[in-house]
């Protein structure tokens, strides 16, 4: 468990780390270095239809956003960089680790650069994040959402352990209508069993 995680005096204060595998680097965000590659790589509107994100109109908007990540105090974010090539896959957050019914959760959320789509990327991605909330900090459950129409956002979460838990309907400014939003959660137990069968099988091949 990580020496800063402090929690029931309010005082938290979470490491952002950087996180690499042989396949990815998450590094932490920086505006400068990042923006112009993810203003590229948010030109794509296939990305947007189913987040609160649009194609930028130009690059202060992607600066303002990036620079929103990293300020926002209840997240933790990063860039997520290829291994092989350096190129920026996505970006991807979690949130500082809360206290609820007596739990520590964590919510997740990611923004994948389309040519990047099921590549793997987003599952080492998941992976790497997942090792440091669940082992270093500490969480329990990792909560997460997506429109019932986001099937790639559905799938990829299904295809991670999540736990379908809850469907509601709810306002989707986007869409001016009520629309059916999927609730999911991880649950560290469930993420230590699927990472011990993924081992199970790569020692049976
Ligand atoms: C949502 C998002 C992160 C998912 O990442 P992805 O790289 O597209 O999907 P993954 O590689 O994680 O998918 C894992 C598995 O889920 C399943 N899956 C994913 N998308 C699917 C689809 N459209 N149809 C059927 N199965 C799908 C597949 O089994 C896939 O494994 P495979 O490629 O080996 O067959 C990415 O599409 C994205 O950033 N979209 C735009 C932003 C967004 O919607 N973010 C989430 C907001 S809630």
């Amino acid at each position: 468990m990580n020496a800063l995680w402090d929690w029931g005096d309010g005082a938290i204060a979470v490491p952002k780390k950087t996180l690499s595998n042989d396949c990815l680097t998450l590094c932490p965000i920086d505006v400068d270095r990042d923006a112009p590659e993810w203003y590229v790589a948010m030109q794509e509107p296939d990305m947007h239809v189913w987040t609160g994100n649009r194609v930028p109109d130009d690059i202060d908007e992607v600066r303002e956003l990036l620079a929103g990540y990293n300020a926002h105090p209840d997240i933790m974010a990063w860039c997520i960089r290829d291994g092989l090539s350096g190129s920026m896959v996505g970006t991807y957050w979690l949130a500082v680790p809360y206290p609820s019914e007596g739990k520590r959760i964590s919510v997740d959320a990611q923004r994948i650069a389309k040519s990047f789509w099921r590549t793997g990327r987003t599952m080492a991605a998941r992976r790497l994040v997942y090792r440091y909330a669940f082992e270093d900090l500490a969480v329990e459950e990792i909560h997460a959402s997506a429109w019932g129409h986001n099937v790639n956002s559905c799938r990829s979460m299904e295809r991670a352990g999540f736990e379908l838990v809850e469907v509601a309907a709810r306002f989707n400014p986007k869409y001016g209508k009520e629309l059916n939003e999927r609730h999911y959660v991880l649950t560290r137990e469930r993420w230590r069993r699927a990472v011990a069968t993924s081992r199970e099988r790569l020692a049976e091949e």
